[in-house]
This record gives C-alpha cells, structure tokens and sequence, in this order.
C-alpha cells in the first residue's frame, strides 16, 4: 500500500505554488532520541518530513525554492561501517531517485545551500519552535545574509527575507484533508487497531496485569503489519480509567471492575486511535450498564451528526448537553440540566473535548478554528475522533455502585461527500455486543 512518489510530488507542488516566486521553505527530519546511554527509542521520522517526500532516514532537510521551483533534500551520505552496524542509508544520489525530488545533497552541505537560497526571497517559512537547534542555525544563516550586501550581490539578488514564517500555516491546511492514498492507510490503521481490541475483548481474564492486556494488542497491531503503537497504549482496570492518560498500565485487573483501553495502531504512519471500556470478568453491572449507555448514546447521536458542512462546535455543545442529561438522569447531578451546563457541574466527570483531527499525528495538526478564528466546518476528507467520556471517582456525593466507572467510547470518522465513514466499525460497541463476545472466550 505504498504511496506513489508521485503523490509526495504533487504535494510539494501545491506547495511551491503557495510559497509563490518570493517564498523559501525549510523542513527537518527528526532527531534520534536517546532511550540510555547510548540506545535510542525507535526512530519516528517527523510527519511534515514525511507528508512531502516519504523519505524515512533521520538527519536529513528539504529545502522548497519557489523562485526555481525546486525540491532539493539533503540526506546523510552513503558510509560502509555505519551501515554494517546500524543499517542501510539511502545516500543523495539513490535518494534523488527513489523519492523523485528535482536535486539532492549530502547533509554536510546543507546550510551553504540554504544560505545561497535565501537571496531573491522576501519570505522565509520553517516549522519555527518544532526542532530549537534547527531554528538557531536557520536564525543565524538568516542573520548573516541580512547583514552581507556582497554575499547577496554575488547570488545575484540585492534582497532577502525580511518575513519568517511558520510553515504549518501552509501545510496544515494541506494536511487536514486526507487525500485517496491517506485514507486508505487510515482505513488499514483503524481496521488493525479494531482487530486488536477485539483480541484484548477476547483474552483479558481477571488477575492479569495490564500490561499483559497491553502485550496482546502490541501483538495485534504487529501481526497485522503495524510496527508500532501510535501513542502509548492506555490500559486502565477500575479506578484507573479515572486517569485520563494512565500509562502506567501495572495494576492487576480485578473482577467487577471496568478495563479501560484506549490503543490505537500507526500503519504507514497514520494513526488508529479507539477507546473501548468492557467488564473484566466479561458482565456489566447494572450501574456500569447505565453509565456506559449515556456515553454510547452520545458517541452515536454525535457520529450521525457528522457530514460536510457540520459544524463541530455544535457538535460538541450537543454531547455536553446530552451527558449533562444522562448525569442528571443517574442522580449525580441535581437540578436543571441547563443550570448545570451554565455552571459546568458536568465537568466533574467529563472533562475533555469531544475528539480531535487524526492523521499522521494522533492528535493531528490543524486545530478547530482558521487564521480568522473562524470554526472550520467539516469537510470530505477529514478524519476526527469522536470519544465521549464520563469519569466518575470515588467520593462520599456519589453511591458507591458508581465509584470508580470511567468509560471512554471513541471511533475514527471520516467525512465523506455525502455524510461519514466509521473507520473503526469493527470493533463491537454495545453492551449486549461486547458481553456475547466476551461469553464465547
Ligand atoms: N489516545 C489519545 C486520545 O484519545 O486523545
Ligand atoms: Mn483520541
Ligand atoms: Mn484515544
């Protein structure tokens, strides 16, 4: 399912196109990051790296001339002994070829050339804040030219830049809709992350840690061709599931309680991110029961709300409401549902968003709202989360066959031209669906 180079190509075109004559534009790679001493955690290139060349080697740069109307990276060079410890290196001259940019060089050249660019341009854009060190060499490249009329001169322009600019203001927008060969890796993403919560469904017993629940979908995710987990797996018996990003996932799961999971698979990538919450010993109590039909309730009527031109504010009030009425409705908060969502009593128990964009990141970039600050309305292509929560911890206001219930319900949508898609539609959702998969263990 590999993306065509021509796709990345065409991507950086758009690009260029925006950058206009007078726009130059820079991207790195991600750093490796230590794990100890000297071992690293697996490397994860950088998405905006990513999302222009497919290129997947650390200590390397894409530099976006708009006057040439050029792509040039630069990659680490071919070296014979780093490769029989560490692994294969592209090199510039292979990398050219593979990743159909216009020119490519080695990483040793890079700030000469980055420098030679920037003559001529009037406007220098750089994810500014994402890489610091990166910033402080560009920043201090950028200084000198400023200062050097003959070296300007001599590169056959009197100006450059006098604007730095974010990039993400340009690629944000581009990546917020998933073009054909996105959603299908996000459709293989959810697919695989709802495979492995069914497997989870399907294995945990009461006594196991959660780590070992937490074994069982790294092992879901792997066998079905994801590498890697696309954010730290949330397993979360009881008491736990209270803990918004509980990660520590150590406790022993005991009978009676709830299992939190919230796990998603990165396919390509691209992001899986779901949340199920089961009994451990495969039976809801009539108070989880009760909890858990709110929430679904309101992770339905909020899915069907979704199509192009929806607004998610709307969306979202319409969750806070629908919650407040379920709290109202079990007796943990009392009097007017209105007066509850004017004081924002129901944020005792749900005390997150509605969902986010999902992509490359899992919290995708993009934000709810344009430059103007205006909500953006949903669009084909888009893909959002939709997981509505509610957190009930122990305290002496509320009936202990409460305590301790946190449930989470979140499914990956696409926005289609004529309504939605539910990625994540494998993995069962209702009570009566996950107790008859939990009764055939
Ligand atoms: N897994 C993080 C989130 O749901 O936002
Ligand atoms: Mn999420
Ligand atoms: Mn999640």
């Amino acid at each position: 399912m590999d993306v065509a180079i021509a796709v990345y190509q065409a991507r950086r075109e758009q690009v260029l196109a925006q950058l206009g004559e007078t726009g130059v534009a820079v991207v790195f790679a991600a750093p490796e990051r230590v794990r100890s001493n000297d071992t690293e955690y697996p490397y994860r290139p950088d998405s905006y790296l990513h999302y222009l060349t497919g290129f997947p080697e650390p200590g390397a740069m894409l530099l976006l001339d708009g006057r040439t109307r050029s792509s040039t990276l630069f990659c680490r060079n071919k070296d014979e002994l780093h490769e029989i410890w560490n692994g294969f290196r592209y090199g510039p001259a292979a990398a050219k070829e593979a990743f159909g940019v216009d020119a490519a060089g080695s990483m040793d050249d890079w700030q000469s050339s980055f420098q030679a660019a920037l003559p001529g341009h009037t406007q220098l854009y750089a994810l500014w804040g994402r890489y610091p060190q990166h910033d402080t060499e560009i920043m201090a490249i950028w200084h000198e030219v400023r200062n050097m009329a003959a070296y300007r001169a001599a590169h056959g322009s009197t100006i450059a830049p006098t604007g730095l600019i974010d990039f993400s203001a340009i690629l944000d927008g581009m990546r917020l809709v998933k073009d054909a060969s996105e959603q299908a890796l996000m459709r293989a993403a959810a697919e695989i992350s709802a495979q492995a919560h069914i497997r989870a469904m399907q294995t945990t017993r009461v006594g196991q840690f959660e780590y070992q629940v937490e074994g069982e979908i790294l092992h879901a995710f792997m066998q079905r061709g994801a590498r890697s987990p696309s954010y730290n797996s949330i397993v979360a018996g009881g008491k736990n599931a209270c803990c918004l990003h509980y990660v520590a996932n150590g406790s022993a799961l005991r009978d009676g309680d709830l299992l939190l999971i919230d796990a998603g698979a990165e396919y390509q990538m691209y992001a899986g991110d779901i949340t199920r919450t089961f009994p451990v010993n495969g039976r809801f109590s009539a108070a989880q029961k009760a909890v858990y039909d709110v929430v679904l309730a309101v992770n339905e009527q909020s899915i069907a709300a979704i199509r192009p031109g929806a607004d998610w504010q709307l969306i979202s009030q319409a969750a806070v409401r629908l919650l407040t009425e379920g709290l109202v409705d079990l007796g943990l908060l009392h009097g007017r549902v209105d007066d509850n969502i004017e004081t924002q009593t129901y944020r005792r128990f749900y005390m997150h968003g509605l969902g986010h964009w999902l992509g490359l990141d899992v919290h995708d970039v993009g934000g709810r709202f344009d430059a103007q600050g205006q909500a953006i309305m949903l669009a084909p292509g888009m893909v959002t989360t939709v997981e509505p929560g509610l957190y009930i911890a122990a305290a002496a206001d509320i009936p202990t066959d409460f305590h301790n219930i946190g449930i989470r319900i979140e499914d990956n949508v696409l926005v289609t031209s004529t309504g939605h898609e539910v990625l994540t539609r494998s993995v069962p959702k209702s009570t009566a669906e996950i107790e008859a998969l939990m009764l055939a263990r």
